[in-house]
């Protein structure tokens, strides 16, 4: 079993990558921590914990994050035509029957991290100010860490702005921070590969039908997101989004679901245009090395059979010590 760290802000593509991660049989998660991002921080982690007791993963652990960017942004938000109409603040789910850990998200990075006693993975698919905040408190804990996957950026394009997607435009310093700390092994999960993969109403009926924790939670999540993907930000598939967050679980189960290439990117943290932006170095202008594995495509069929394969089990209800 790979132990994974899962940092989120639950939301509706993260509530399906909880699932998925909770369900795929390799997979071990040993806690979620939350962060200020698609939502308000108490919005997220409730949400977050509202999914995993929907999964019948209550033993799972919540570490609520930071609830404000690493540093004070020099720009206000610029004004976007999403807010609201992609994930409800509340998650359609009962509500949570217990409350997040008295520890705090980075405390519980930090120490979980260094009493690791096999290297652990970071799935991280919120803005990236709790895993900034870790190294930044203690640097050593990149020696820990066998893999980072991300989901963030956009080298073509971007979602919240036209330059900048999403989680990277929220705390543009933090990704800064975390593009360059040195781990072993950084993967990129952004908007190029991530809009390669969609969902539709027709799976979300056949994984209802799975009859499964994991089938009818991410059923009952997703229909509010794919009407307002739809409405704000229509893809070529009418009436299906990209499950963004979901594509970083669908790596760990079948790393050829994406074509990776090697190569330098950064952040922009100070232009006003371009705040936010991640910038890919795919023509070796610049004499940097490689610091990014950089998700350039992904294959929707093997999406699909990763989705359903973490879904399908009903492993959601086995506690620690899954099978
Ligand atoms: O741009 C998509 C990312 O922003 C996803 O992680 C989504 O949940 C939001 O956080
Ligand atoms: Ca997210």
């Amino acid at each position: 079993m790979r132990p994974i760290i899962l940092d989120v802000d639950t939301g509706n593509d993260d509530a399906v990558a909880i699932a998925m991660a909770v369900g795929a049989s390799g997979l071990d998660v040993l806690g979620c921590t939350t962060a200020l991002g698609n939502l308000t921080l108490s919005q997220t982690t409730d949400n977050t914990l509202r999914t995993l007791d929907a999964l019948g993963r209550s033993d799972v652990p919540v570490y609520a994050g930071r609830a404000k960017p690493l540093v004070p942004r020099p720009y206000p938000f610029a004004p976007g035509r999403s807010s609201g109409l992609m994930h409800e603040a509340t998650l359609p789910l009962a509500a949570a029957g217990r409350g997040a850990a008295h520890e705090g998200a980075v405390d519980w990075i930090v120490s979980t991290l260094r009493a690791a006693t096999e290297p652990i993975t970071i799935v991280a698919v919120a803005p990236l100010t709790n895993i900034a905040a870790a190294v930044i408190a203690a640097p050593d804990i990149v020696e820990h860490v066998d893999e980072l996957v991300i989901m963030g950026g956009g080298h073509e394009f971007g979602n919240r702005t036209p330059a900048a997607e999403f989680n990277i435009y929220a705390d543009p310093t933090a990704a800064d921070v975390v593009f360059q700390a040195g781990f072993e092994r950084t993967v990129v999960m952004p908007l190029d590969a991530t809009h390669d993969v969609v969902m539709d109403r027709a799976m979300l009926e056949r994984l209802d039908a799975l009859g499964t924790p994991g089938g009818s939670t991410v059923a009952a999540v997703l229909d509010f997101y794919i009407t307002g993907h739809d409405l704000t930000h229509p893809m070529e598939q009418a009436a299906s989004a990209p499950v963004h967050d979901a594509l970083c679980i669908a790596y760990l189960m079948d790393p050829e679901v994406v074509e990776l290439r090697h190569v330098h990117a950064s952040v922009d943290t100070t232009s006003f245009h371009n705040y936010g932006r991640t910038t890919v170095d795919v023509n070796q202008r610049l004499d940097a090395e490689p610091n990014i594995w950089w998700a350039f495509s992904a294959d929707q069929a093997r999406f699909d059979r990763a989705l359903l394969s973490s879904l399908q089990s009903a492993s959601s209800n086995e506690g620690p010590g899954k099978k």
